[in-house]
């Protein structure tokens, strides 16, 4: 991939035989459990992530799943060979319904409504487009599902290396810190902040292996909550308004704006 991180790197040093060290998946976008029944809207490549779930929740769960799969045309349905296959053989716990922007043109809420209205749902996942998806989310909120069971996935591209500099100290103002009390991995650890400097900074200048990919506010990777004191967000595109209330904060975006904070990770 042009100017890409991870891709670049490893087509210009992996080498067969060598052992690399992977981060486990990380983000919040995974069923609560594989015994729920699931709506699911694709646009187009946004159908990744949710042939991994809906195939997690036949082979392994008792769930059923809608996928309702919207793409430009007939030649643009990734996996349609599959999801045929996949059809066939977990009928009636599986349900396809595609849609085809070639034939009835972009759907809109009241459109993609109509297509799962009867659909069994105890949560949805959207990936595609972001008026796809917001459309998607309006839909089964107008049909009654609470606003915390619609989970929305956004691809972007990185504009720098996550990893760049992890080491380093952070920069802030060092005449004026805050003190941070953090739980990560069962211990508590208390740490200088400098205002201005993102908490995952912090972390990574003190030695912590806290939990991070993109640094960059959209995947959540290294959500954690604040248990005391105030942080404001540099940048956040994931965090939705109730994560926010439930204290929920990024740190890779993370500055201080109280002169105590307690960040807990459990
Ligand atoms: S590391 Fe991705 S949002 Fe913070």
């Amino acid at each position: 991939m042009s100017g890409g991180t991870g891709s670049n790197w490893l087509c210009d040093n992996a080498r067969a035989g060598m052992e690399l060290e992977v981060l486990p998946p990380a983000g919040r976008f995974t069923p609560e459990r594989l015994e729920g029944d699931l709506v699911l809207f694709a646009g187009g490549s946004g159908i990744t992530p949710l042939l991994s779930i809906l195939k997690s929740v036949l082979f392994a769960g008792s769930g059923n799943v809608t996928l309702c799969y919207a793409n430009r045309d007939e030649q643009s349905v990734i996996f349609a060979a599959e999801l045929d296959e996949l059809r066939a053989r977990f009928a009636p716990r599986l349900s396809v319904v595609h849609w085809l922007e070639s034939k009835r043109g972009l759907p809109d809420a009241a459109a993609l409504r109509e297509l799962v209205d009867h659909a069994p749902a105890t949560e949805c996942f959207a990936c595609g487009p972001e008026p796809f998806m917001l459309a998607a989310r309006t839909a089964m909120a107008d049909r009654g599902l609470a606003r915390d069971r619609i989970h929305l996935e956004r691809f972007t591209s990185l504009s720098g290396n996550p990893f760049a500099g992890s080491d380093t100290l952070p920069h802030g103002d060092r005449a004026r810190t805050a003190l941070v009390e953090v739980e990560l991995e069962g211990r508590t650890r208390e740490l200088c902040w400098p205002q201005g400097a993102r908490l995952l900074d912090v972390l990574r200048a003190a030695g912590l292996n806290a939990p991070s990919s993109c640094g960059e506010g959209v995947c959540a990777a290294c959500e954690c909550r604040v248990v005391a004191g105030e942080v404001r967000m540099v940048d956040n595109r994931v965090l939705e308004a109730d994560d926010l209330e439930q204290g929920y904060m990024l740190a890779c975006q993370a500055v201080p704006v109280t002169d105590v904070v307690r960040i807990s990770y459990a």
